[in-house]
């Protein structure tokens, strides 16, 4: 089953994504770095990126960067002087995500900020930084909630909220899980379904990377 998954992956990608030097690039120095392989696949980095230019964004937060694959694919969909700030709490992944950054031709464009999330966060919030119009939450899933009060917090009517990785194999279904990671992202949903300001779905997903799934929000009552 899984290799139908990526043999279906991989005739999209031969028909859709042509080969690019950048993304290629990006995905070996990470893996040659010993990062983890847990970057979004292909066609999913080209999913965020028709999401953001389909909303017009102009400012991007990521939340969790690793080798900026994502990143890359988040920055080509801004326009001239657009923005994307990624936060990232390991140096490493900080420093090898820069340089696939700049091979990108896109550090004008993308800051990487390296601390804990949540404290990055807490500090745009209080200096009031410019609301984003997309933010892709994708750190450590046991924060799911927390980033997701902080996405609300910067953002403004109409900014797209994604969360990667809300599905683990099916495992959200359980809530017996003492998972942390399930439990945040079951958290995180709870108190979706109480905020009236999201309107939200979740949409399960397979491919090069298994059984997933991505949660779409949209700042605004249904
Ligand atoms: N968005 C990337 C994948 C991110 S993997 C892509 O698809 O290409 C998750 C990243 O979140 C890792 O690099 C990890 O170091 C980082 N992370 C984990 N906990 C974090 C925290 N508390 N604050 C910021 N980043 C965190
Ligand atoms: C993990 C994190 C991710 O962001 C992802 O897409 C897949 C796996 C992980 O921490 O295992
Ligand atoms: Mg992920």
């Amino acid at each position: 089953m899984k290799s139908t998954w990526a043999d279906v992956d991989a005739f999209f990608e031969q028909h859709l994504l042509p080969a690019d030097d950048a993304l290629s690039a990006a995905m070996e120095t990470s893996v040659a770095e010993g990062l983890p392989p847990i970057s979004v696949t292909p066609p999913q980095g080209k999913l965020l990126h028709l999401l953001a230019r389909m909303c017009g964004a102009r400012r991007i937060l990521e939340i969790g960067t690793l080798g900026g694959y994502s990143t890359i694919w988040l920055g080509r969909a801004l326009p001239a002087g657009g923005k994307v700030v990624t936060l990232e709490i390991d140096q490493h992944h900080a420093d090898v995500a820069r340089r696939n950054i700049a091979r990108a031709g896109l550090s004008e464009r993308v800051e990487v900020q390296v601390g804990r999330a949540s404290e990055t966060l807490d500090a745009m919030i209080a200096r009031r930084e410019a609301p984003f119009d997309f933010v892709f939450i994708d750190a450590d899933k046991a924060s799911s909630d927390v980033y997701f009060d902080a996405a609300l917090k910067l953002s403004h009517e109409g900014t797209v909220i994604v969360v990667d990785n809300v599905v683990r194999d099916g495992k959200v279904a359980d809530a017996t899980s003492e998972d942390a990671d399930i439990k945040g992202i079951r958290r995180m949903t709870g108190k979706l379904a109480r905020e009236t300001r999201i309107t939200a779905t979740a949409i399960q997903t397979v491919g090069g990377k298994s059984y997933d799934g991505f949660l779409l929000a949209i700042v605004g009552a249904s």
